[in-house]
This record gives structure tokens, sequence and C-alpha cells, in this order.
């Protein structure tokens, strides 16, 4: 390691011999014409042709299903057929909100044996994503699958399995994967201007009841209004409860806890960005400290995920974090570790620091700068910026209109997606085995290459 810094110095103050100091400390990210001003990335949206048009179903109209359709209706040429749900509320708000021609089921069979349905969205509750999206592919729809992937690790391979067989687009929405500030970060990490990665980590902080899960319950909330026999077709048997259709994520037979519901997000993005398959061993620890409402999972996870070295990353570290009684709620961060900086990663912007600053009072550096001949004046220089935050342009349309026009540009145009099963379930499967972890207080050992786990 004391080598490589070496190294790096030399070659450091190689270029600061011969360039302008300030165009060329570090990597050529922080050249002269991106210091003063900030730099901006830009996304181009493909225009699309008359015959484009994509039909849509949506399956699971809660939260994040509803914000999916809306995000997917503002792509041109996407049209929204279909909704199925499995209680009355969410049907008739789907009617309210996209006309009264929409189609609505209980059945989610019936979307599938729908002519008029190119793409599916699945956001039902985990314990749902396997099957449907499975049946969805076999029926010849495109699936945008909500994260996690899948309930449990056991599951990730028949959804692999479905994809290669059909050759349908899967795209699973951790849409932080399709964001602008997660490309700029691949970039960065890319150009080795944090130098070697070392150590990431990630944190999520909440406090308020709902942000908790204890959403509200509708008043009419009973066995007239809810399938609760399809809801727990494929679940331990149980008398309909409306705190598990309606909070059940706090449920280990239809959730995945927060490594499963967040710490997802922060594999994905950390993937995407390093170009990693995944760590090989999981460890975690938490505990349930202040939400004693029944719920099954812990409200404070700690998760420590060890990454071997691999073609495309040096070995290094992760710590994931999930606080649900922080007073500071609302936080969040995904930060990246290398041997010369650090980077601070949201979906729309990207704080690079570095650590090394010139400082020509060093010994060592005047006795180089005499060596190659460079007089030096004691005169203080000019200093590129030690951080800079690079911004999404004003108007950007956000990581989540960026996902979902991925999967509907794959649907059109035969492409590829960002987060495709095999994408998908190398970053539910640390997550999944962190709570497997947490559970069984034991480590969890996963090859993430051949996405199988090992015996420890
Ligand atoms: N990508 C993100 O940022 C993000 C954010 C929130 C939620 N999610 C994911 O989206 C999914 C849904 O979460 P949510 O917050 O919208 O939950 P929600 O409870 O608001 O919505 C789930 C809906 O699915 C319906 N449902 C349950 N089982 C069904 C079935 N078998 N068939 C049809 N409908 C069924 C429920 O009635 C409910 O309306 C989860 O997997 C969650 O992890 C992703």
């Amino acid at each position: 390691m004391k080598e490589n810094n070496e190294a790096s110095r030399r070659g450091f103050l190689k270029k600061l011999a011969t360039t302008a100091a300030a165009a060329t400390v570090g990597s050529n990210l922080i050249a002269a014409d991106n210091i003063g001003s900030f730099h901006y990335l830009k996304q181009q949206y493909n225009s699309i042709g008359a015959n484009d048009q994509v039909n849509i179903a949506l399956i699971g109209a809660g939260g994040m299903g509803t914000s999916d359709t809306q995000t997917a209706l503002q792509i041109p040429g996407v049209k929204l057929v279909a909704v199925c749900d499995l209680y009355d509320g969410r049907l008739k708000d789907a009617k309210t909100k996209w006309g009264a021609d929409i189609f609505t089921t209980k059945v989610y069979k019936e979307i599938l044996n729908r002519k008029d349905v190119d793409a599916v969205i699945v956001a039902t509750p985990d314990h749902w994503h396997q099957q449907i999206s499975v049946d969805a592919m076999h029926a010849g729809k495109h699936v945008y699958c909500e994260k996690p992937m899948v309930h449990s690790v056991m599951e990730g391979p028949a959804v692999i399995k479905a994809q290669q067989e059909t050759g349908k687009v899967f795209q699973v929405g951790s849409q932080g994967v399709s964001s602008l500030g997660n490309e700029k970060a691949k970039e960065i990490l890319k150009s080795g201007a944090i130098g070697e990665l070392n150590y990431a980590e990630g944190f999520w902080a909440r406090r308020g009841a709902v942000e908790v899960w204890q959403y509200p319950i509708p008043d009419d909330a009973s066995t007239q209004t809810v399938d609760w026999e399809t809801y727990i077709s494929n679940a331990p048997k149980r008398p309909f409860d409306s705190k598990r259709f309606f909070r059940w994520r706090n449920y280990t037979d239809y959730g995945t806890g927060m490594a499963g519901d967040l710490f997802v997000h922060l594999f994905s993005s950390l993937h995407f960005i390093t170009g990693s398959m995944g760590p090989n061993k999981i460890y975690a620890s938490g505990g349930l400290r202040y939400w004693n409402d029944g719920r099954e999972v812990p409200d404070v996870l700690l998760g420590t995920f060890d990454y071997a070295k691999a073609a495309a990353h040096p070995a290094f570290n992760l710590s994931l974090r999930c606080n649900f009684v922080d007073g500071t709620s609302g936080t969040t961060y995904l930060k990246l570790v290398g041997s010369e900086g650090s980077m601070d990663i949201t979906w729309d912007s990207v704080t690079l620091k570095r650590n090394k600053a010139i400082d020509n009072n060093d010994p060592f550096y005047i006795e180089k700068m005499k060596q190659m001949g460079q007089a030096v004046s004691g005169r203080k220089m000019m200093l590129p910026p030690e951080q800079i935050t690079y911004d999404a342009e004003k108007g950007y349309l956000g990581g989540p209109y960026d996902h979902m026009n991925n999967f509907i540009n794959a649907i059109r145009t035969g492409g590829k997606v960002t987060e495709d099963a095999i994408f998908g379930y190398r970053a539910a499967a640390p997550a999944l085995l962190c709570n497997d972890s947490y559970f069984k207080n034991a480590p969890m050992f996963w090859d993430p290459e051949k996405m199988k786990m090992l015996k420890a």
C-alpha cells in the first residue's frame, strides 16, 4: 500500500511539474474547466414514433404502484389500461385517478390474460413479487417489478429462469441506479478520483409513525372489501388481520424488514457504481427498541458486508445502518471511501471530497521539485478545491423517471435494462441474508458470482 501511495505521489508530482497545477491535481475530473463552474450532466431522452404505444397494467395499486404508474404515464406513448388490487378502495381510487374506462379486478391472472396489455408493474407486497413476475413473463408480458425482487433468497433463480426463457424485458424497481447521481458517481470512481475503494457506508434515519410503517387502516377494512384468502394463499394461513394486510412490512410472511425495504436500494446503487456482484460475507445485529406494536422485525438494524477482491473492484467493506427511532429523521446517505478521497452520492448530486492538498512547504515536495529541476519559490499557489459538488441540471426529471424510461425504451427497442433479474437478485440476496443473519444470530456466506449460498 505504501508503495502504491509512493507511486501515485510520484506520478502526481511529475504531472504537477509539467502542467499547470490546478489543472492536473488528481484526475481529469478536477480539470480547470470543471472547477470554477459546476459540471452538469444532461440526460437525453428518445423521441418515439406513432406505433410505439406501450399499454401497461398495474398490479398492486398502493403507494408505490401509484407512483410508478404516474411516472410511466409521463413517458410519451404509455397508456394505462388495467389495474389489479385486492382491496376495493384501491380499485375505486384507480378509476377516480385514471378514468372509469380502466379495467379493474382483484384477480391478477385476468390482467395477464388481456391481449391489450404489453407490460405490467408489480407493486404488491414483497411475498407476491416472484409468483406474479414469473406468471406475467410466461403470459408474454414485460415486467417492472418493485424491489426487493424476491421475498426470500430461494425465490431468485425462478425469476432469472423466467426472464431467460421468455426473453421478456424485466426491470427491478430500485430507481436510483438509473439516476444522473449514480451515473456520475460511477464515472468519478472509474476516473480514480477517490483512489482505491476500501470502504462504503449507507444509512437511513426515520422517526414518524407512518415513515416506520404504521400506516392508517381504512375504516371499511374487512373480508368484504379485502380478498384476504388470495393475499395469504402463498403464506401461512391465518384469520383476517387488517394490520397484516395494510401494515405488511412489519411481518416476515409478507415483508422483508428494513434490509429488504431499504438496504436493497443501497446495494443496487453500490453495485451499479462499482460494478460489483455483491458481498461474500454478511452479518447483522440490531433490535426492537421502541415500536412494540406487534412487529416481527427490528427497528434498529446494522449490517456489515465483506466484498472480496473481484475483477471490477478491490476488496472493501460495507456498513449499512437503519434506525427507526432516530430523532434526526429524514437523513439518508451513501458514501464511498477510497485511498485519495470520498464521494457522497444521491440521485441528483455527488459531492467529491479529496484529502490531498498541495503543501509547498513540504520538504519531500521541495526535494522532489529540485530533482526535477523545478524551482520552488515559496510563493503560495492556487489550489484546486478539496470538495466539489456535481448537481443535476435544474428541471432534471429524476431517477424514477429515468428508470421507468429505461424500461419502456428497452421494450420499444429490444434493448437492455439497468436492473435485470440477475442484477436485481444480486442486490436483493445480501439484503435478505442480512435478515437471515439477524434472526439466526450468525454470519451468512454467499457466492455473489454463482448466486449461491455457501455453508459457514
Ligand atoms: N422503489 C421504491 O422506492 C419503493 C418505495 C416504496 C415501496 N416499494 C415497493 O413497492 C411494493 C409496494 O409497496 P407499497 O408501499 O406501495 O405498499 P402498499 O401497501 O401501499 O401497496 C401494496 C398494494 O398491493 C395490494 N396487493 C396485495 N397483494 C396483492 C396481490 N396478490 N395482487 C394484487 N394486489 C395486491 C394491496 O392491496 C395494496 O394496495 C413493495 O414491494 C415495496 O418494497 C418501492
